[in-house]
């Protein structure tokens, strides 16, 4: 077991690292770099942990559903729908690859801001578990896609609450000036409850809202609930689903919060119950739709150190052959990660000192000042040849990434008791037609 790292992993003296029973350096010589290596038992077991917390915390039906936008190729879908899990899309690419995933229609919902007439026309014809209207532009959209394709749908409407929560800026969903959603204050989620139940077309089974990422507080989650149910209670409608969204953080660096998730569900679900009772309500569905806390431990990023040099105020760099255009997290939100070292073959036996530690700053490889993995960590003296492995990788990395510097992408593995398999094959920049 090591700090931040998939439950399998494990590390010899001479600091070579394993994850589900195969070695990383052996996969980084297979593979190249850099690369990406998911760990089947730790997605399994959180999986595992939050449908026993909602099975002890809640005594109505319930479903946990997927953020596809954490991380989703058709592999890995396949996967998550073999564990039977629902799933969230936000794209006609993530529909189409959770439908060839296998995934049934009733475990799929549909969310955006901005949804194309073309997406909601599939979601509607696929007949998914609801499509997640977000606006009243959007409600009056559909209903009119609806009507002239002569196909009913059922349909959640997206609320904000206006609540702010502690999180980065641009990790906030719900507040006053958020894009997404209907918003309670002025009265458009009063008005889209009344319109919607109103629908020839259009079935109205939930209340959703999501509050934002990397949240460790409850408070906010409960409050949002209630309000939800209030809203609900006001115009005399009485949801069948009910979502609190996702967003319930994990810990990247030992400043994180590792509160932990079964008080989210407890919470969640304790208040939902005084609601339904408030109410006279039967319970709900309670639909949970985290990404991040599902997959993010179960990912490692694997790079190998290049140039390690000095700048010129005596910062040591120690370049790898990534950076932003697989990990635009750190640029963007300033996020904090730790590394470990793995030395490499040009050592001496046993990986030389290991021991000394050294204040360092990881970069990238792409022609940005932000390209920095991490402003500071402790590592062992890097040197060329050597690996870089960075946990808790799985979530928002390669679903984020780009092709800046036209980098390819690189190859993600799946590694389950000893086997591996190849979830997405290193994009090849030699290969006739890769770019033009
Ligand atoms: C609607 C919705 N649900 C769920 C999620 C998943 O969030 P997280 O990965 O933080 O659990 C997101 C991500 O922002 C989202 O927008």
């Amino acid at each position: 077991m090591i700090e931040y790292f998939p439950i399998t992993a494990a590390i010899a003296p001479d600091g070579k690292i394993t994850l589900g029973g195969q070695n990383l350096d052996d996969l980084a010589r297979s593979w190249g770099t850099p690369l990406y290596v998911y760990d089947a038992a730790t997605l399994r077991r959180q999986v595992e942990i939050l449908r026993r917390s909602l099975q002890a915390a809640y005594p109505g039906p319930s479903q946990v559903t997927y953020a596809g936008k954490a991380y989703f190729s058709l592999r890995m879908a396949r996967h998550l729908a073999a564990l039977g899990l629902g799933v969230d899309v936000v794209s006609l690419g993530e529909l189409n690859i959770a439908r060839q995933a296998g995934f049934a229609p009733q475990r799929v919902h549909l969310h955006g801001n901005n949804k194309s007439p073309q997406e909601l026309e599939n979601a509607l014809k696929w007949g998914v578990q609801a499509i997640v209207v977000d606006s009243l532009d959007e409600l009056a959209l559909l209903e009119e896609i609806a009507k002239a394709s002569g196909q009913t749908g059922r349909i959640w409407l997206r609320i904000t609450p206006g609540l702010s929560v502690q999180t980065h800026p641009y990790r906030q969903t719900a507040h006053p000036a958020s894009k997404f959603g209907l918003p309670i204050e002025d009265g458009q989620a009063a008005e889209a409850i009344h319109r919607a139940m109103g629908s020839r077309w259009l079935h109205l089974t939930g209340l959703h809202t999501h509050l934002g990422s990397q949240i460790f507080e409850l408070e906010p989650y409960t409050r949002a609930v209630e309000m939800l149910c209030e809203l609900a209670r006001g115009e005399h409608f009485t949801p069948e689903d009910l979502s609190p969204g996702g967003g319930w953080g994990v810990r990247y660096v030992p400043e994180d919060s590792d509160e932990p998730v079964e008080g989210w569900v407890s919470a969640v679900s304790q208040t939902i119950q005084e609601q339904c009772r408030l109410a006279g309500w039967p319970l709900p569905k309670l639909i949970l739709e985290p990404g991040r806390w599902l997959v993010a431990e179960a990912g490692v990023a694997v790079y190998t150190v290049g140039v390690v040099k000095t700048a010129m105020d005596g910062t040591c760099m120690v370049a790898v052959d990534g950076g932003m255009a697989d990990n635009p997290r750190p640029a963007l939100y300033q996020a904090g990660y730790t590394a470990r070292l793995i030395p490499g073959p040009q050592r001496p036996p046993g990986g030389g000192d290991l021991a000394t530690l050294h204040k360092v700053t990881v970069v990238g490889k792409f022609c940005e000042t932000g390209d920095q993995l991490i402003p500071e960590v402790m590592l062992p003296s890097a040197q060329r040849g050597d690996l870089l492995v960075i946990p808790v990788s799985g979530a928002y990395h390669l679903s984020m990434a780009s092709n800046y510097n036209l980098a390819p992408r690189p190859a993600v593995l799946w590694v389950d008791n000893g086997q591996v398999e190849v979830l997405q094959e290193r994009e090849d920049p030699s290969a006739a037609g890769w770019w033009v």
